[in-house]
């Protein structure tokens, strides 16, 4: 007994999370917390970690040099379902596990994506604003009209757990599903989404409203720049719900502005939660700030789902037969 009480392991919790989440942590760890939400340096995070043995993160990145500096980790949480803060070949070098929280997440961020791809289409923060301004003064036969959702082809690139989440939406729309993914989904899921597997320019040219739901890698960088946007068709929308870089920010701020595209709808951002300044001029671009899972619900299935990861991670839990006190 007397063992396993000074064998207890330590951890980091990065940022601020459900006080009840924290709580249940400190039942099988020396929790180190940041309620307060301070944003870590590199530097600083570095220094934390090096006597932890986990950490739960929500965001912050961990590399090669933060690595270095935590010879006890183990496993490091991610509360989230993209982990491009991870340099995953320094983790496998290190011999620390990553986890994300994927799945809890699918709905919500799919529900985010359609909110924003009709919000686009439909010019609904343009309408809000002009009545915000007391501009509005009367009805007229063309104001603020834009692009029908109802019937039209929605275009799905990265067809994993979000997109399809996404195109299992566009049925009760009678829309017709195209997607693009690295790799064809299998049969029946195309069969069940009644989606069809076309090229990238193929998907540009013929989608009325493409939406982003890719993971951020070294390949997937600016899958959307100015040659792909010069694809699409000026009544079309673009909506990214996956990550800033993988939309060459510059590129759709002057094809917005251009008119070369109709509208976007934007949760992410390159370099956020700063932003590239020349959105905010533009009229035809609806902008949320990185909030696809932000419902209550979803962000605490998130927060246990990352808790559970770090204490089986770290061989505690019930499998091993450690109960919570
Ligand atoms: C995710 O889960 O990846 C969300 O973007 C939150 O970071």
């Amino acid at each position: 007994h007397f063992s396993e009480e000074i064998n207890v392991k330590k951890i980091l919790v990065s940022r601020a999370i459900f006080p009840d989440v924290l709580e249940r942590l400190t039942r099988y760890f020396e929790v180190e917390s940041n309620q307060e939400d301070r944003i870590f340096t590199s530097a600083e995070l570095a220094a934390k970690l090096a006597d932890k043995d986990g950490v739960f993160i929500a965001g912050d990145r961990i590399n090669e040099a933060v690595l270095a500096a935590a010879p006890r980790l183990r496993v490091a949480a991610n509360m989230a379902v993209g982990y491009n803060n991870f340099d995953m070949e320094a983790f496998n070098r290190a011999n620390v596990l990553g986890t994300n929280t994927p799945d809890v997440l699918n709905e919500t961020t799919a529900d985010l994506g359609w909110a924003l791809m009709m919000a686009a289409a439909r010019r609904m923060s343009e309408g809000e604003r002009l009545l915000r301004a007391g501009k509005w003064d009367r009805w007229s036969y063309d104001m603020l009209t834009g692009s029908d959702v109802y019937g039209s082809t929605l275009g799905v690139i990265g067809m994993g757990r979000i997109g399809q989440a996404v195109a299992r939406r566009a049925r009760g729309f009678g829309m017709r599903v195209v997607y693009h993914n690295r790799s064809r989904v299998a049969a029946e899921i195309e069969r069940e989404l009644n989606a069809e597997y076309l090229s990238k320019p193929a998907l540009l040219a013929e989608a009325d409203h493409v939406v982003l739901v890719l993971p951020y890698t070294a390949e997937s960088h600016h899958t959307i720049g100015a040659a792909e946007l010069a694809l699409m068709k000026r009544t079309a929308t673009i909506t990214n719900i996956a990550r800033g870089g993988i939309v060459d920010d510059a590129a759709l701020i002057e094809a917005l502005r251009t008119r070369q595209i109709g509208a976007a709808g934007l949760d992410v951002f390159e370099g956020e939660p700063k932003l590239n300044p020349g959105f905010l001029d533009l009229p035809n671009v609806v902008l949320t700030p990185h909030i696809g899972s932000a419902t209550e619900a979803t962000r605490r299935a998130m927060a246990n789902l990352a808790a559970d990861n770090l204490i089986a991670g770290l061989g505690e839990g019930p499998q091993a037969g450690h109960p919570p006190t």
